[in-house]
């Protein structure tokens, strides 16, 4: 495929840009006062509001006729077909299959069977935790979860977990990912060792957090049950097996996931069991068919009203066109504290890319800095650069429509503030005092959720995969490996006899900055 920069469509989205150059977010919508209901689509029952974006009909065109010309179609064909999208590791990346009902083969099989195994043995298991069939070593049903694992491993259970805190039923599930101790500490402190069952997330079974992390649970039970408690008391979604069973972990407990599941895409699989245990299978259930009605929109929507694609096509048009290097997120609700950190792996460590699919330097910019916070909290930190700063960031604004907790006057102060916030941002002010001017002409979209439920829960997350899928094929790049992320991991092991004392070969740097922390570490 030809670089992007080389395509007709991209020199005429370039022009474009050139004749929207003086128009203002709010020239466009004196042009157009109806650009609310043209602007504005939905998927799986989440509104998404995109007429805060500096696009107008001709916009749209050119991007559609952009993500066509990059096969963008023909793309999501290959995505659901479970051909090997990924292909600097040779693997197709079908999470979507485990949220959905169809028959999909990988390499001639048929994985559809082994889906629903998967799906039946996590259901299973997770009830009997839930209603006390599947005890402790001494016979206590479990009160607490102590989940283990990082990255996509954890950040979507996590994320699910405390969105649906409203409707948590089951044993409490408490979290650790890094391995600084006092995370650890924390993580198990005024914890029971007989009530509690610790869940080891990972993939490969090798992650060098997790499998720290695993080590001091499994002493902390062990210390207190005996090592024949292991068996009642861990358990491991894993594509690992083998790794698993050199753990001590019994076949029965190990849920498996196929290799064909990215980690930051595993939310769906067996990673989701603490999900699945806290708020129950049914739920559970929901949350993938939100996820299942998503992909089906996905499939089958013009690129024109297809929100997924939208989504991507109009970051590019900030990113690309725009100039615009980092994306905010912000959640209009509390539960939804984890939904940037989420967001940031999937986008980031997805689309985060110098090469495209070829192996050859890209000639324009690709992910964006995405970052973000809870609102209103976020207002009173980092607004002030959002409505200030030298920078111009977009935003995606996350809305949920019913109240969510008891108080109806808390909601509307937060929706009014919702509204404000993206309503600020694109009008500015001028009030003839260039301390107190806002800019304003600064983008936003604004995506809302009838509800915050498992269901439209599943939908928006689902909608950001298929985004950050969309944009993958437009800027030609593979979003399914993270390479980047080993170089670190290998100095590290190779740093770690040195700080543990030996004398091994260091870079000066590395001897100078560790001379520093040595000798802070002595210091009172
Ligand atoms: O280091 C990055 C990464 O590989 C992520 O992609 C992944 O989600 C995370 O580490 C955890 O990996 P695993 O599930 O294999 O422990």
């Amino acid at each position: 495929m030809s670089p992007l920069t080389d395509t007709p469509s991209w020199h005429a989205l370039l022009a474009h840009r050139e004749a929207m150059a003086g128009t203002t977010l709010e020239a466009l919508w004196q042009r157009d006062p109806e650009r609310g209901g043209a602007l504005t689509f939905e998927c799986a029952g989440i509104a998404v509001d995109f007429s805060k974006q500096r696009v107008d009909g001709e916009t749209v065109k050119l991007l559609t006729a952009l993500a066509r010309e990059r096969d963008v179609p023909a793309g999501i064909s290959t995505l659901f077909a479970g051909e090997k999208v990924n292909v600097t590791e040779g693997r197709p990346a079908l999470h979507m299959a485990l949220r959905g009902d169809e028959h999909v083969s990988v390499d001639g099989k048929d994985v559809y069977p082994e889906i629903q195994g998967n799906r039946e043995r996590m259901r299973v298991f997770a009830e009997a935790v839930r209603n006390g069939q599947w005890k402790g070593a001494n016979g206590d049903a479990f009160t607490h979860v102590l989940a283990l694992g990082i990255g996509g491993s954890s950040l979507g259970p996590r994320l699910v977990i405390e969105a649906m805190r409203g409707e948590a039923d089951g044993p409490q599930v408490r979290f650790c990912s890094n391995v600084d101790a006092a995370e650890f500490d924390d993580a198990i402190r005024g914890l029971d060792p007989r009530t509690t069952l610790v869940v080891i997330a990972s993939k490969t079974f090798t992650t060098q957090e997790t499998m720290v992390n695993a080590l001091a649970a499994r002493e902390w039970i062990a210390g207190t049950l005996g090592e024949g408690a292991i068996a009642r008391h861990f358990v491991a979604p894993t594509s690992n097996r083998s790794a698993a069973a050199d753990f001590g972990l019994p076949d029965c407990n190990v849920f498996p996931f196929a290799e064909w599941v990215g980690g930051r895409y595993s939310l769906w699989s067996s990673v989701g069991l603490p999900i699945a245990i806290a708020i129950g299978t049914e739920r559970f259930g929901r949350m993938l068919a939100g996820a299942h009605a998503a992909d089906l929109e996905f499939r089958s929507d013009p690129l024109e009203r297809n929100v997924p694609a939208l989504l991507a096509l109009f970051g590019i048009w900030n990113r690309d066109a725009l100039g615009m290097a980092t994306h905010a997120v912000l959640s209009y609700a509390s539960r939804l504290e984890s939904l940037p950190a989420y967001l940031q792996q999937l986008e980031m460590e997805s689309n985060g890319k110098r090469v495209d699919r070829e192996g050859r330097p890209v000639s324009f910019a690709t992910c964006p800095v995405v970052w973000g916070g809870t609102e209103t909290p976020g207002q009173h930190a980092f607004h002030q650069w959002l409505h200030q700063g030298t920078d111009a960031a977009s935003c995606d604004f996350i809305v949920v429509a019913q109240p969510m907790g008891t108080r109806a006057i808390h909601h509307e102060i937060l929706l009014s503030h919702a509204c404000a916030q993206s309503e600020a941002l694109m009008t500015g002010t001028d009030p003839g005092d260039p301390h107190r001017a806002c800019p304003g002409n600064r983008v936003s979209t604004t995506l809302v959720l009838p509800k915050l439920d498992a269901y439209h829960l599943g939908a928006l997350l689902a909608i950001y995969e298929h985004k950050v899928f969309v944009q993958s094929c437009v800027w030609g790049i593979n979003a399914f490996d993270q390479f980047g992320v080993e170089l670190g991991k290998t100095i590290a092991s190779r740093i770690l006899p040195a700080v543990q004392g030996a004398n091994v070969p260091l870079h000066p740097a590395t001897a100078h900055l560790l001379g520093i922390v040595r000798k802070l570490a002595g210091s009172t």
